[in-house]
């Protein structure tokens, strides 16, 4: 097997010089552009006198390197993607050129071509694939560039900062020189160079800084940026209001481009994105998606303070940046959409993801201590967890102190690479708290699990509720210590009102919502002064990201599905109530082989909320909505896909029909025939309405097929068009492939409408079909491997949305997805690498199902000159 460099945290040490300032001159040509680069090196205070210069570089060439005002050549070396020198001086200035073929860079990191411009992507380590230089984040310099490139072809050339001069060069060629008066590291150097639109406006900031904001994109989509547009403003003042920091540039610029690895990139300044986030309009964007158009866009320009002004030492501290910025868009679009939708939201994909991801064979802390390749670690633990718990620590210090830790934080570390221990030496140096314990949700992996026990004491109306916690064991961690979590929550009385707590002992009365503080393996806590037997609401609004049994009954649970007055937690009820259901239901089905009936008290509980007229109506879809099958698989010990989702296939044809009035009363009340506006109220009437076609059509009777024909005709937008089309497929309406094609040729000149039409084709269809559609899409003039989200859409869905055909028990599924990645590792390792997670759970799976999923991995294993990238996942998986 071989040997892969593993990177460690124990291992950082400082940089031996730093660099003051950067020139950089791109004469940019599809297959052979020159790259200059002036660097001025300085020896860091601390480093040895006899200290080598070390820079990185990949696929490089030097074409020249020379000391600047020296004669002779410098003495040099290099080896294993790494230049080393010595350095002539304490501070010198380093001439290098090199020359990159932008057109055959398929990995998409660093200078890259898409759609006919040039772009860069630098995070993590894609700099070094452009010059030599010292790539890691804790070097930060000014930089100074100029782009060359043909005028015609590419008339606007962007890159960081301010444009300080553009010359006509004569020859057909123009150039523009762009100064960014911020020290960055080279991560958030960005330049973009085509033939673009443009969409631009103005802020003013509180400071008075009237910045303009740019959005460009490809011609034809340009009228598809306001969206965006609004969506920044909304950011930009929204970040005034509740952190008190403003823009710090006189041009904040977005570029939309088609092939991306991820979502977007904070490159100070110059904003790139997947066009996925940037473009909105009723026919290519679903309501969902206008919402992460102004999620992301709020994320990347909290980056600018979190991430840019303030960024990271090393990438172990990634979460510094990525936790504490998905917190903050978190916050944002609670605030513009509805915070209760929002915490749903977050917590489902925490659920779908980092769950899974904690509880697998690549589980890492928040702060990993190592890894083989960086670009593996933007996961959901990273991102999603580390969010959490930026959120606990809101939850314990309160808004008020949590706010002034973030003022001290800016005040203290602004221009700086910090670390994660410099940020809570904020939140401790602010709060006055000792934060030893919860330090310890950084370092260790895995999803602590809490059990409550409670008991109720009419005669003194006491109320002891009683919390153990245990961290199972991920890979490298046998034993945790108890974390330091904080747990809301109240005690309702039979009207669903909580009660005002007091804990005997305590001095104070809590008021009727506390959080309890624990932090020892075990705890009891009494309550005194209760008067009517409680129901308990506990991890109220997901107060830590835990799994946690409430051990409440069934007639409990259906209780705070109907009436817990904090939304998270109602929703929550009904979840749990649903597994436990379904899992009952799945036991019963193994042991008598047949399906049994769906039990009465979900039944009852369920029309409850059918009929609940008093929640909004995006909540409302929310909890009508069974937990998905991935996550119902999760709490299986041994997990049969095939048997949860016939299961919970029945689950809902059973409320389906039981309760078919009552949707088509739902359908009918929150259908419009107006044209469509995206607003978060449409939009939830929109999901709600769909979500009741969605169920009715688990029964497709005349009756419901008309109505999803209809709306599937006369609907002007793409939400309205997948709500009605998805089910019709799934339900094998022989209309089928006559929508397809009408749908087709709706969303054919919209690259992210068709991605829809693809990816709606392989999650709805159900069985061995879905594979050689998958396969047969692949082959579609529209479909390309060289774009992300075309392999995102097929094989991705395919992999990860359509449960019975992936995991097809003759292990087709698997041997698709196998090929795929061994055929992709060549050309774009990231997104390889990505694809390998759908296999992560084998050993989680019945035994005819782990068996193939761990052939299917070895085969991987064993192919030829695999990447990092995949190699990391693969050999982990197995391990
Ligand atoms: N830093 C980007 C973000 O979170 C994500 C990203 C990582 C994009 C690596 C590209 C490459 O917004
Ligand atoms: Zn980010």
């Amino acid at each position: 097997m071989s040997q892969r460099k593993v990177h460690n945290l124990k291992a950082y040490r400082p940089p031996h010089f730093l660099v003051e300032q950067v020139t950089l001159t791109f004469e940019l040509d599809p297959s052979a552009t020159r790259v200059e680069a002036l660097t001025h090196f300085k020896r860091h205070p601390d480093a040895p006198t006899d200290a080598p210069l070390q820079l990185h570089g990949e696929e490089l060439q030097p074409e020249l390197l020379e000391i600047v005002g020296q004669q002779e050549r410098p003495h040099y070396h290099i080896e294993n993607d790494r230049l080393t020198l010595t350095p002539p001086a304490e501070s010198f200035t380093l001439r290098c050129v090199t020359r990159i073929a932008p057109d055959k860079n398929s990995a998409l990191d660093g200078l890259y071509i898409s759609g006919g411009m040039f772009c860069t992507q630098c995070e993590a380590e894609g700099f070094r694939k452009i010059t030599y230089y010292p790539d890691r984040p804790d070097v930060m310099a000014k930089f100074r560039v100029t782009l060359i490139a043909e005028a015609q072809q590419y008339p606007i050339l962007l890159s960081n900062g301010d444009k300080v001069a553009t010359a006509d060069l004569g020859d057909g060629r123009h150039s523009a020189t762009y100064e960014d008066p911020y020290p960055k590291p080279s991560y958030l150097f960005a330049l973009v160079a085509g033939d673009l639109a443009l969409l631009e406006d103005h802020y003013t900031t509180a400071e008075g800084r009237k910045v303009t904001l740019q959005l460009y994109s490809e011609h034809h989509s340009i009228d598809q940026c306001g969206h965006a547009m609004q969506a920044l403003k909304k950011a930009m003042q929204w970040e005034e209001s509740r952190y008190g920091l403003s823009y710090d540039l006189n041009t904040y610029m977005i570029v939309a481009v088609g092939n991306f690895n991820m979502g977007a990139m904070e490159n100070k300044g110059l904003n790139i994105f997947n066009t996925k986030y940037v473009l909105a309009a009723p026919h290519v964007a679903t309501d969902a998606e206008y919402e992460a158009v102004e999620g992301v866009i709020a994320h990347e320009y909290f980056h600018n303070w979190t991430g840019n002004r303030i960024t990271c030492r090393d990438w172990f501290q990634l979460s510094l940046k990525e936790g504490l910025t998905v917190y903050r868009d978190q916050s944002f679009s609670a605030d513009i959409v509805s915070g209760s939708v929002q915490r749903i939201q977050d917590v489902r994909l925490l659920r779908n993801h980092q769950f899974p991801e904690d509880a697998g064979p690549t589980a890492h802390p928040v702060q990993p201590e190592s890894y083989i390749e960086i670009n593996n670690f933007y996961t959901s633990t990273i991102y999603n967890k580390g969010a959490e718990v930026i959120r606990m620590l809101e939850t314990l210090l309160g808004w008020p102190i949590f706010r002034q830790g973030m003022d001290l934080y800016v005040a203290r570390h602004d221009g700086q690479a910090a670390t994660v221990e410099q940020f809570i030496c904020c939140m401790e140096d602010a709060s006055g708290r000792d934060l030893g314990q919860f330090r310890l949700w950084y370092v260790q992996a895995g999803t602590p699990e809490l059990t409550f026990n409670s008991l109720y004491y009419p005669e003194s109306q006491r109320y002891v509720l009683n919390v153990t916690q245990v961290c199972p064991p991920t890979p490298g961690q046998l034993s945790k210590a108890p974390m330091h979590i904080p747990i809301r929550m109240a005690l309702l009385d039979p009207d669903g009102q909580p009660q005002s707590l007091k804990l005997v002992d305590g001095e104070q009365v809590l008021g009727a919502e506390t959080v309890l503080e624990l932090t020892t393996g075990e705890a009891t806590y009494t309550f005194e002064g209760v008067s009517k037997a409680p129901t308990p609401s506990l991890m109220r609004g997901f107060s830590a990201p835990v799994k946690w049994d409430a051990a409440l009954d069934r007639e409990a649970l259906a209780f705070l599905w109907a009436n817990d007055n904090d939304p998270f937690n109602r929703w929550e009820s009904g979840q749990i109530l649903a597994v436990e259901t379904i899992l009952d239901m799945v036991g019963l089905t193994q042991q008598n082989g047949e399906l049994p009936d769906l039990p009465e008290s979900f039944a009852h509980a369920f029309e409850t909320i059918i009929k609940d007229g008093k929640s909004e109506p995006a909540l409302l879809a929310l909890s009508l909505s069974l937990p998905t099958t991935g996550y119902i698989m999760d709490r299986m010990d041994k997990a049969d896909p095939h048997l949860v989702y016939r299961v919970r296939q029945h689950v809902r044809q059973a409320v389906a029909s039981r309760f078919r009035p009552l949707f088509l009363s739902l359908y009918g009340r929150h259908y419009s025939d107006e044209p469509y506006h995206y607003s978060p109220a449409n939009a939830g009437a929109r999901a709600l309405k769909n979500l009741a076609l969605d169920y009715l059509l688990e029964n497709p009777e005349p009756t419901v097929l008309a109505l999803a024909h209809k709306q599937f005709h006369q609907a002007d937008n793409i939400t309205d068009w997948l709500g009605a089309y998805g089910p019709l497929l799934r339900c094998g309406s022989p209309s089928s492939s006559e929508l397809t094609h009408i749908l087709y040729t709706r969303c054919k000149d919209s690259a992210n409408a068709l991605d829809k039409w693809f990816s709606t084709q392989v999650t709805m269809v159900a069985g061995p079909e879905a594979l050689s559609l998958a396969k047969a899409l692949t082959q579609h003039p529209d479909f390309s491997w060289s774009t992300p989200n075309k392999v995102r859409a097929v094989v991705g869905s395919f992999s990860g949305a359509n449960p019975t055909a992936f995991h097809a028990i003759d292990g087709s599924g698997y041997g698709f997805l196998q090929e795929v990645i061994a055929q992709l590792d060549e050309k774009n390792p990231q997104l390889a690498a990505r694809l390998c997670t759908y296999f992560t759970r084998w050993r989680r799976m019945v035994p005819e199902l782990s068996q193939p999923m761990q052939n299917a991995l070895q085969r991987l294993l064993d192919t030829p000159n695999l990447s990092n990238d995949t190699y990391e996942i693969v050999s982990k998986s197995l391990a």
